[in-house]
């Protein structure tokens, strides 16, 4: 099938399909036994991100129990500062940890063999497209400058960024140059996936939220702008997805600014302005996650909200944030087939 032709691909160039084609954050990962089961063969989190043979097959699980319209390519947002040097591991049960980085270290960064290093998540992409149903679109994806900022600079995940708002106003001639080398790392990782066969890429900045006005503007905006400027120009049939997580108000004009093709929303968005916002273009979620771990009438009625005030335009239905692993799977059973009927 042409790529054109994949439904998730058709929402993106704007059209209104329904039922609307829908994926899921995060839809490979823990909640699926035979995900935890291929974890554990794999060694560590960084090792099964680098082997195509184990992320083929993980970010085909979803698809075989789901059949979404979308599968993301397995890897993670930190393979970028892991493929910088900065020593990434995931411990079991602590989530990320990185040497944290400072205005000298910024300095000394090396940004040579980043692509080379990354070349087996290429690998896995081009696997991907083969293996997957033809009808089933391919998303790459790479982290928002800010929000992989914010692991390189604390060295580990933090509840409000605080080390990088912090090190950002203390230190905002580092900070720029190490958003300008995020982005223009993060513009070649996108051209290679897309090159190795991905259909659209989703840019995560999770974290965009925590930033004053001021700060959305440099610190979210303009990076996130500068790769999609790099993408299109080199790639000009390029289709992104941005994901400005609890940016609210902020969203107004971030499509029209970073010239991203559609805006993916978290569950704070209120519906009547994510209408708003779809106006100008295709959005993209925004089921909040424990609605999906609750099931029942709290899944039920947040999936009808959404329908209800998105259906009509183009929409692909997703949750506001990954999935959490403590979801039942037979919940994303239910949220699919009542997406799927839909209208
Ligand atoms: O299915 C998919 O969505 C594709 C794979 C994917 C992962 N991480 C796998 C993963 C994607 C797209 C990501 C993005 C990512 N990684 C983001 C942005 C999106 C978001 O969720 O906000 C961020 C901030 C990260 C950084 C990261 N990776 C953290 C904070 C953690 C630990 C938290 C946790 O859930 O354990 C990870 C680890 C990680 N990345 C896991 C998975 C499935 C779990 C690790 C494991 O299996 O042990």
């Amino acid at each position: 099938m042409d790529n054109s032709q994949r439904r998730l691909m058709r929402v993106i160039s704007g059209e209104t399909l329904t039922p609307p084609p829908i994926w899921l954050m995060r839809q490979a990962g823990r909640y699926l036994p035979e995900y935890r089961e291929t974890r554990k063969e794999a060694g560590s989190f960084l090792d099964l991100c680098y082997s195509p043979e184990k992320a083929v097959e993980v970010t085909l699980q979803p698809i075989r129990r789901y059949a979404f319209d979308a599968a993301i390519l397995f890897s993670d947002i930190l393979v970028v500062p892991d493929a910088l040097r900065r020593n990434v591991r995931f411990s079991e049960g602590r989530g990320p940890e990185l040497d944290p980085i400072d205005a000298e270290g910024i300095a000394r960064l090396k940004a040579d063999n980043v692509i080379e290093h990354l070349s087996p998540v290429f690998e896995t992409v081009k696997r991907l497209r083969k293996e997957l149903p033809s009808e089933t679109a391919l998303l790459g994806f790479c982290g928002a400058p800010w929000t992989v900022a914010t692991y390189m600079i604390a060295g580990h995940g933090t509840p409000d960024q605080a080390p990088a708002r912090l090190f950002a106003y203390q230190n905002p001639g580092a900070f720029e140059a190490l958003l300008s080398i995020l982005a223009d790392i993060s513009a070649d990782y996108l051209v290679a996936q897309i090159d190795a066969g991905a259909d659209a890429v989703q840019i995560f900045d999770s974290w965009a939220g925590v930033l004053g006005e001021r700060e959305f503007e440099d610190y979210a905006i303009k990076p996130v702008t500068r790769i999609i400027a790099a993408v299109k120009s080199r790639r000009p049939q390029a289709r992104i997805i941005a994901f400005a997580k609890n940016a609210g108000y902020l969203l107004k004009d971030y499509r029209r600014k970073t010239g991203a093709d559609v805006i993916g929303l978290d569950w704070s968005v209120p519906l009547s302005f994510a209408a708003e916002l779809q106006k100008e273009g295709p959005v993209q979620g925004n089921l909040d996650p424990m609605r999906l771990v609750a099931g029942g009438h709290a899944l039920e009625d947040g999936i009808d909200d959404i329908l209800h005030h998105l259906g009509q335009g183009p929409l692909i239905f997703n949750l506001g944030h990954g999935i959490v692993p403590q979801t039942n799977p037979n919940h994303v059973t239910a949220l699919v087939n009542r997406v799927r009927k839909a209208l």
